[in-house]
């Protein structure tokens, strides 16, 4: 059995102009860093990412503040040993566990996923013909729909009829409904000082709009490109439309 349809959410990144709301991507990041990194990955962000154009916008400065406060495995060193060091911007965020043995052993038998592609990852369509439509609309929404929905969709009343196994916890919009991640927000969990406020839905949708900026880090850079082509496209069918006209005004 599915879960539950996830609600739909009024995000800044969609439709074909749709920006990262910066603030979000920021307190999404400290999400992330406080709560979801004790137990997810995220190996595919590199530290100078959030510096990237389009991203959580930080100087050099503060990518480097940021990524020296993370303990990153290095070596071997000259004498062949293994040694700790503070992160560069280089560096990639550290997974939390070493293997995906570790990770499932440390979790019921459920490892973890990494996140940095979770957004896409369970985004999933709706087959022929609605895609055309969804193309344009709300495909691109359908993952971090989901995704914001699992993290405000644990009940503690599990409805009749459902029976969720020791080490598995009721979730509505799991499929099956029984998932293995205990409820991992609750409000006031996370401070932020931008006077936002710190409840579950607030988290869940920031931590949810940054990880779509991990799996679509140029997705500003795309559709800005993509509104310029049509541009051109409107353009040069003009001129192609007169040039035909004027090459062709003799032949009758
Ligand atoms: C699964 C997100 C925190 C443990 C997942 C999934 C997502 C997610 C999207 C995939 C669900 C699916 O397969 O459809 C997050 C976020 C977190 C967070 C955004 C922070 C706000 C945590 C924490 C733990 C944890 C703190 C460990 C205590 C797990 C486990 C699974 C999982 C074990 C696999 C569940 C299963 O397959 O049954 N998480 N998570 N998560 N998460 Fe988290």
């Amino acid at each position: 059995e599915g879960g539950t349809k996830p609600p739909g959410n009024s995000w800044s990144f969609a439709g074909p102009f749709g920006k990262y709301d910066r603030g979000a991507l920021q307190r999404g990041l400290k999400v992330y860093k406080e709560v979801c990194s004790n137990c997810h990955g995220l190996s595919l962000i590199a530290f100078r990412n959030l510096g990237d154009p389009g991203g959580p916008g930080y100087s050099a400065a503060q990518v480097a503040a940021f990524a020296s406060e993370y303990k990153i495995k290095d070596g071997p060193n000259d004498q062949g040993e293994m040694f700790e060091r503070p992160g560069r911007a280089a560096d990639y965020f550290p997974s939390p566990f070493p293997n995906e043995q570790a990770a499932r052993a440390a979790n019921g038998g459920a490892a973890p996923p990494d996140l940095s592609l979770i957004t896409k990852a369970r985004s999933y369509g709706r087959g022929f013909p609605m895609f055309l439509i969804d193309f344009f609309s709300q495909y691109q929404e359908q993952g971090p729909d989901y995704v914001a929905a699992v993290l405000q969709g644990f009940e503690d009343k599990v409805p009749e009829g459902v029976t969720i196994p020791e080490g598995s916890y009721y979730n509505k919009y799991f499929p099956g409904h029984a998932i293995k991640m205990p409820k991992p927000l609750s409000d006031g969990q996370v401070t932020f000082d931008d006077g936002s406020p710190t409840t579950v839905a607030q988290y869940a949708k920031d931590v949810t709009t940054f990880l779509m900026w991990t799996a679509e880090p140029h997705m500003e850079a795309r559709k800005r490109l993509g509104f310029q082509v049509f541009i051109f496209l409107i353009i040069f069918a003009f001129l192609m439309y007169f040039t035909k006209k004027k090459v062709w005004a003799d032949s009758h």
